[in-house]
């Protein structure tokens, strides 16, 4: 595939990851403004539901690129795994981001204690906090740079992303009041994604696939 193609469909990838973002802009715009439905009665709840689900919906997409491209042939899909894995990445810190500004609405404000109590305290925010620490180190040593940089251990390292995965759907079953229907079915998704992945790491001789995928 020429560069060029590459170049245009990362772009039009990106739109589509970061559509909902628009929409959820738009919505906030529409909360603070009066006009229209909004985010509703709740708009930061909603907006942590939205971005948290988001965040896990297009990590779990980024995991399903290489089983894709195993089941083709057609290796070009690894070159589009990074932009799905930071659009994972953005969605997880805007998640953060409500949640902290949430917490700082409150009448004594929100302290680096407060957060200490939390991550102990709140079992479901110390898995969430444990994923997004993994999240971090993946958007920070996916540069090209740091994959020369740390050679056979980036890969090692950017298995962890499973582990991302995995704590978020417990952070999401955790925390599920009403049926847990949706978490199951996220997990049901992520293990047949690793099982998908599973010839490929019993099988140490496949060095070229191993390569390009984390
Ligand atoms: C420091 C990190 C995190 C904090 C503090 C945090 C906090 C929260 C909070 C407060 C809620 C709403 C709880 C409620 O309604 O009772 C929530 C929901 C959620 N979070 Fe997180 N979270 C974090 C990281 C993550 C990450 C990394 C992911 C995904 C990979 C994630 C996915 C979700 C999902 C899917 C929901 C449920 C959405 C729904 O109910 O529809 N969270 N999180």
């Amino acid at each position: 595939m020429r560069p060029a193609t590459i170049v245009a469909i990362k772009a039009v990838l990106l739109v589509l990851l970061l559509a909902p973002l628009g929409q959820l802009g738009f919505q906030v715009w529409q909360s603070i403004s009066g006009s229209g439905e909004g985010l509703g009665v709740n708009p930061i709840e909603r907006l942590t539901h939205r971005t948290g689900e988001l965040a896990l919906y297009v990590l779990l997409l980024s995991l399903a690129v290489t089983p894709l491209r195993n089941l083709t042939g057609r290796a070009v899909l690894t070159r589009f795994r990074r932009l799905i894995g930071l659009c994972a990445f953005v969605y997880a810190t805007l998640h953060l981001a409500v949640y902290v500004l949430d917490r700082s609405l409150g009448e004594d404000g929100f302290t680096l204690r407060d957060v200490a109590k939390d991550i102990a305290k709140r079992p479901y925010i110390t898995i969430g906090t444990l994923a997004f620490g993994i999240l971090l180190a993946l958007a920070v040593t996916s540069t090209n740079g740091m994959i020369r940089r740390l050679g056979k251990s980036w890969q090692t390292l950017h298995r962890l992303v499973y582990g991302a995965a995995l704590l978020g759907v417990i952070h999401f079953a955790w925390l599920v009041k009403a049926s847990l229907v949706k978490p199951l079915i996220l997990f049901g998704v992520l293990v047949s994604l690793m099982a998908a992945r599973l010839p490929a790491w019993l099988k140490p001789s496949n060095s070229k696939a191993k390569r390009a995928a984390p």
